[in-house]
Order: C-alpha cells, then structure tokens, then sequence
C-alpha cells in the first residue's frame, strides 16, 4: 500500500498536508460526459456491467477534479442482482427487483454469489481503474450495509415507510436475520475480492439504518456491519486496508459504530462535525459532511459553507472532506469546482502544526 495518499493517511489519522477531498456520486448525472455515455450505452446497468465503461467513468471526476479519491463505479444492488433478484432500473424510478424475497423459503433458496465468478465485471472494472490510477490517486471499493441492501430486496423497490421489511423485521424476525446473515456473507467475500483486486479503502452504504429506532439499528444493521469489519480486520491481506462505515441519520449512534473496530465514519449534515469529533475523534476518521444543496448556492457562498466546515472540524487530521450524502444530478459542475478549490485553499492551515511536528519527529527538517 502507498501509505503517502492523503486520504490513506486522514482515514489512519496520521498527519497530512491538507484535507483530502473527494465526494459521493462524484462520477454521475450531474456531468455532462456520464450523461453523453449513458445515451450511447443506453442504461446506467449496462455501464456498471462493462469494465472498460465502469473504469472509464469512475475517472471522469478525477479528468475535471484534484480529488483524492476515486470510487469505483458501481452500485450496491449488485450482490442481489448476482443472487437472482433480477436488478432493473425503471426510468426515473429507481432500482426494482423482479423476485423480491418475502418469506424463509426464498431466503433459503439464496446463493452466495462468488465475486470472480458471479461479479467479474466490477472486479475487472476495479483491476483497470487501480491500473490507470497508479500511484496518483486510491481507489475506494465499497457494498451496502446488509440492512440496506436487504430493505431493496424485501420491498422489491425503494420505500418510504419501509412497511414490507418492518413488518417482517417484527412478524418473523429469525427470517430477516437469515436474510441478513446471507447478505453479510456475500459482503465480506465481495469487499475482500475488492481488495484483491487493489482497492486501498473500503466503504459501507447504510443509506437505510437511520429510519431504525436505536434497538433495531443495534440489532438489524450494526451488528451485520460490526461482522464485516471483522471479517477485514481479522485477515492478514485485508486488516490493514481503512473501513468507513456510513449510516446517514446515525448522528446519534457514533460511539456504537466507532466501538466496531472501523477506521472511520461518514457524517451527514445535520450532525455538528465539531460534536462527532469530540464524542469519538479519538478513535476514527469522520468524513463529511456539507450540505449537497449547498451546492445549489453562488461560488462565493460554497466557498464560505465549506470553510464553515472544515472549521467545524478543526485543527490536526482525521478528517476526509465529502458531501453529507450523494451530489444531486442537477448541480453545476462549476460549483463543484468551487467547492474543491475552497478545500484546497482552507485546509491547509488545520494541518501546519502538525505536519511541523511530524517533520520534526522524521528527522526531515
Ligand atoms: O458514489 C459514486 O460515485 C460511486 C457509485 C455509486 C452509485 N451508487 C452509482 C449510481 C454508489 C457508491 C452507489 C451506492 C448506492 N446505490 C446506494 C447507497 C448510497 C446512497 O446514495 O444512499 C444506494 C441506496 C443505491 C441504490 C440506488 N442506485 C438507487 C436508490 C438509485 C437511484 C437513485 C438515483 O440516484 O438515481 C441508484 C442508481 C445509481 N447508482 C445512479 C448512479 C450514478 C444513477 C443512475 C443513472 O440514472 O444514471
């Protein structure tokens, strides 16, 4: 592993130059070349299921963008896609699932799909962007948390309630836990064929846990997220590569999922980045966290929001700069340039003294 990636090195909280940089959905709608790809390929499953088109993709950003990070084009849809669901993405509807799973006998039936075999493709698209990328730029691999990939596979769709899955969460709870403890299975196996492949960080999506109450997250998605990390952190080619952990609407459980032994954690942005780092600073990274509508707003005023953030976080490094969620499809490029150049112009006095101090402790001034 090349330990000299800034964002490598904020994720194990060692000291960094500035604040690394990179942003969820970076690679999608709201750039014009993604959108001129998916015309011509004709469908957002199609790219995700072509390598080179994946690999070409994920490095559209970073073409525009001085990001630190590249996160592999893909989606967490496709463990179930691989497990027989039949994945389709209605237009503008969002995911569907042919074969949604209701009951023990479906959960029964599950394959665990193996990566290489089942999920080459995001494989070969990981092994082709890790090549480009080279010693520039990591490359972050990521699934959902079993207990969001499981709310698209028992609703058979996205959900506002969530009724489908809560009332078997209550009715028949041993059956979810099946369901979850396949999903779990299939994760670990995928990640670590991530890793295998060259990803040098990992990423978990718990888009979901935050509509749990505090005993359910506990129960239904922590404790599966708590197994994957252990999976990683208990294998020699894999313990040493950084987890991030992500439940949006999970301000109030960091202390729970920073105790699962992760690197760091993502922050959305109703948390108070200075809060988080005081309630568990001291033991992970916190990425995050602006408003993606912020977005929305002037160049001059980004700039002034994002410097509102970094010093929300403050002094010395632990910290990954990111949107609070994914970037919406109809933001302007050029704010997002805006925002990039903010963080590279403000960070970097958050890091002088430390890196000062470093440099001092290396013998290297
Ligand atoms: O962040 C990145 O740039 C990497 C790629 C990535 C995608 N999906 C591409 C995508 C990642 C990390 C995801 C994760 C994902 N997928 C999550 C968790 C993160 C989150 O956003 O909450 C979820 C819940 C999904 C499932 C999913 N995929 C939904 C609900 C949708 C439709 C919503 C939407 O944004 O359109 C997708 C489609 C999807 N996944 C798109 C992209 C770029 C849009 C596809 C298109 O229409 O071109």
């Amino acid at each position: 592993m090349n330990s000299s990636f800034r964002f490598i090195r904020a994720l194990k909280r060692q000291p960094v130059d500035s604040t690394p940089v990179w942003f969820m959905r970076q690679a999608g709608r709201y750039l014009p070349e993604y959108r001129a790809m998916r015309e011509r390929v004709g469908g957002f499953l199609g790219m995700c299921q072509n390598p080179e088109i994946a690999a070409e993709i994920t490095l559209q950003p970073l073409k525009r963008f001085p990001l630190d990070a590249a996160i592999i084009f893909s989606d967490i849809l496709t463990i179930p896609d691989a497990m027989g669901l039949g994945l389709y993405f209605a237009t503008h509807e969002g995911p569907h699932f042919q074969n949604p799973i209701r009951d023990a006998k479906a959960v029964a039936k599950l394959p665990i799909p193996c990566p290489e075999a089942d999920l080459g493709y995001v494989m070969d698209a990981v092994r082709l962007t890790v090549k480009e990328c080279g010693d520039k730029t990591p490359v972050i691999g990521f699934c959902g948390s079993p207990w969001t990939v499981a709310t698209y596979m028992v609703e058979g769709q996205g959900s506002r309630t969530f009724s489908i899955i809560k009332a078997m969460m209550m009715n028949e709870p041993l059956v979810l836990k099946g369901l979850l403890q396949k999903v779990t299975q299939a994760s670990c196996q995928y990640l670590e064929a991530q890793i295998q492949a060259g990803v040098e960080a990992v990423m978990v999506f718990d888009t979901w846990g935050g509509a749990l109450s505090g005993a359910a997250y506990h129960e239904f998605s922590l404790h599966y997220m708590q197994e994957i990390v252990r999976y990683l952190k208990a294998k020699t080619l894999t313990q040493s590569i950084p987890i991030i952990l992500f439940t949006k609407q999970g301000g109030q459980w960091l202390e729970s999922i920073a105790d699962t032994g992760c690197d760091a954690i993502g922050i959305d942005w109703t948390q108070d980045l200075a809060n988080a780092k005081a309630r568990v600073g001291r033991q992970v990274a916190l990425q995050g966290n602006l408003d993606p509508t912020v977005l929305y707003a002037r160049p001059d005023i980004i700039q002034r929001e994002v410097q509102g953030v970094l010093a929300n976080y403050g002094y010395g490094s632990g910290h990954i700069f990111n949107l609070g969620h994914g970037i919406f499809p109809d933001v302007n490029p050029e704010h997002v340039a805006a925002m990039i150049e903010a963080v590279k112009k403000y960070s970097p006095r958050y890091h002088q003294a430390e890196m000062i101090k470093d440099n001092a402790q290396n013998g290297t001034v």
